[in-house]
């Protein structure tokens, strides 16, 4: 390991950036920088983007925290990070006085696991910046969770970080029940609300401007409707926003984000455990130059901040057990929550609320006697905020010129705790009624994970279940795009007569000669039907349109072990119809997933 100044006591500025999509990352960051703190460097935590790359050559000491989305994607606010990163011209040596550790986030239920941060690592390396230690690759997939992989590589660089920079002289690291922490924000609460001049002047730049995360669109909701029958174990709903007058333009493939609330009965239940007036309103000022004041509802009431900013249905994490056992009155609540925050106490968290989906709602009401006493300003260290959900469209702007369609799961299951576990936004969506003009969804769309050519050239879709919804958008485009023979559609399904979606339509679209539709259903014979078979039983037809059609190939659905599948059948196929080897078959199908003639996009 190169080191610069061995044993610099003095020089004890950190930077730790991060790639965050749903906000895991940043609240690793987070606590990389109290964990900082608490050895006494000074710290600067920033998303990539809202870091001035340019300025990396000149530091000599960076944490960064990196997940990958979708099929390998950056996250959003990693981009322009990146594309700068990639320049040809950057000579090898741009950033030979780096030093770094870099943990990247990942899900191995996917197949590109890790593959940001893996090529971000290599990356650094090639400009000359030295890794203090090796890539961290932390799984959702893990039996513990991704702290099993976090913890021992946090322990690990920090170990490797105070050798490079020991702690000043007769200073120990601050015990993390010692440092009084302090909250992100400030927060004034005043007795009620007036409307305030940055809220006007917000309301009139939506007009103007295309809807994005800092200004969705209110979205009517136009039709709710369920499209699986009601004894079949899966409610999957057809759901219509109008975006007449919105600007939003989109294209199949594209995808919306859509910004959920929790339900009034849980806002109170919160207000209640937390002892809070929900009518009091509250004022944020930075605390932190660093830490950019978060978006707000336009009425920051007490309740409306609950409604529709903290997520208090989601899964507690580990520092929300530290937090809340700073404040406790309560001697056994206080050990409890310590216990559950310590390292040691990752097996036991884990059982208590990773593995049942225990909400923060539900374990603020195990400890009555603690969350009375957190002070308001801290709920913003305590709870992260809502993250909006993004759904694939599943109607075309063509066909639909006012309007979003998405095919949604409602979802709902069991875990060991009595009270079914539900999603938050598909069963908010789910309970909305269309005719109530007060209904409106705030929304925004951006470019997803698959892209279809613009030409008329042939396509392959293949999307069991909800991953039928963006192949619903493109063959409505095509409909009305008059392009007849290029379509093949492989779905699939339970039973023809439960959760057959959207059958009429494309049967009808059929009919017409838009698309031709190859239908599995897996649990209406003895034995499991799958597109894959049915793709394999119709391999003469799709290698013929790969081959000589040069067909594009998108599968969409879910991400556990239908891709893989999918991706071995394309194999089997093209080994077979092509007379290829195996390897060579496995070749050809890697080249038309770099050349993007084959596009996934999964979820679980
Ligand atoms: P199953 O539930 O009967 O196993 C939509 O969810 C459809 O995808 C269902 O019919 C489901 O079948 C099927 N499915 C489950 N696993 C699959 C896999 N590995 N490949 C393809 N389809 C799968």
């Amino acid at each position: 390991m190169g080191v610069d100044k061995v044993g610099d006591t003095q020089n004890r500025s950190l930077l730790v950036l991060y790639a965050s999509q749903t906000g895991t990352a940043c609240e690793v960051a987070e606590r990389i920088g109290r964990d900082a703190r608490r050895r006494y460097f000074s710290v600067k935590v920033t998303s990539m983007d809202d870091y001035d790359v340019t300025q990396l050559i000149h530091q000599n000491l960076v944490i960064m925290v990196c997940a990958t989305t979708g099929q390998g994607d950056e996250p959003d606010n990693m981009k322009q990070f990146w594309r700068f990163l990639l320049r040809r011209n950057l000579p090898t040596t741009s950033l030979c006085s780096l030093k770094f550790a870099l943990l990247g986030l990942g899900d191995s239920s996917y197949q590109k696991f890790n593959f940001v941060a893996k090529k971000l690592y290599k990356r650094l390396m090639q400009l000359g910046a030295v890794p203090l230690i090796h890539l961290g690759q932390a799984d959702d997939q893990h039996e513990l969770g991704p702290d099993a992989v976090i913890d021992p590589w946090l322990k690990n660089m920090w170990e490797v970080i105070l050798q490079i920079r020991p702690l000043p002289q007769g200073k120990e690291i601050i015990n993390e029940n010692v440092l009084s922490p302090s909250p992100k924000y400030a927060v004034a609460l005043s007795e009620g609300y007036r409307h305030s001049f940055e809220n006007s002047s917000s309301e009139a730049k939506r007009n103007e401007t295309t809807p994005s995360k800092n200004q969705p669109f209110l979205a009517p909701l136009t039709s709710n409707t369920r499209v699986t029958s009601e004894d079949h174990f899966q409610d999957v709903r057809l759901i219509k926003f109008s975006i007449k007058d919105s600007k939003i333009k989109y294209y199949p493939g594209d995808v919306v984000m859509i910004q959920p609330c929790n339900a009034d009965e849980n806002v109170s239940e919160f207000l209640s455990y937390m002892n809070l007036d929900g009518s009091k309103a509250a004022i944020l000022q930075q605390n932190d130059p660093d830490i950019p004041l978060p978006q707000l509802p336009a009425n920051p009431t007490i309740r409306n901040l609950v409604k529709y900013f903290f997520d208090i249905n989601s899964i507690p994490r580990r520092y929300f057990f530290e937090l809340l056992s700073y404040f406790s009155t309560d001697e056994l609540e206080q050990e409890k929550l310590q216990e559950f925050a310590s390292p040691e106490g990752q097996e036991d968290r884990y059982s208590y609320c990773n593995r049942p989906r225990r909400t923060i709602l539900e374990v603020l009401q195990d400890f009555p006697n603690s969350a009375p006493h957190v002070p308001f300003e801290y709920l913003f260290d305590l709870i992260p905020p809502i993250q909006a959900r993004a759904f694939s469209i599943a109607s075309s702007l063509k066909m639909y010129p006012d309007e979003i369609h998405i095919l949604m799961a409602v979802v709902k299951y069991k875990t060991k705790l009595q009270k079914p576990r539900q999603g938050l936004c598909s069963t908010w969506l789910a309970s909305l009624n269309p005719s109530k003009e007060s209904t409106k969804i705030p929304l925004w769309t951006r470019k997803g994970t698959i892209t279809f050519p613009k030409t008329p050239t042939s396509i392959i879709l293949i999307g069991p279940g909800t991953g039928a919804a963006p192949f619903r958008s493109v063959i409505q485009d095509r409909v009305i795009d008059g392009i007849k023979g290029k379509t093949v559609f492989f779905f699939g399904c339970r039973n023809q007569k439960k959760d057959f979606f959207c059958a009429d339509e494309w049967h009808d679209f059929q009919n017409k000669g838009f698309v031709t539709i190859f239908t599995a259903f897996s649990r209406d014979q003895e034995s499991k039907v799958y597109v894959q078979h049915k793709m394999l039983a119709n391999g003469q037809l799709a290698f013929k349109n790969i081959y000589e059609d040069r067909a594009y190939i998108y599968v969409a659905g879910n991400s556990k072990r239908m891709p893989t599948d999918v991706t071995d059948t394309l194999v089997a196929i093209v080994k077979k119809y092509g007379n290829k080897s195996e390897s060579e078959a496995e070749e050809y199908i890697r080249n038309l997933q770099q050349s993007k003639r084959l596009q996934m996009d999964t979820w679980s």
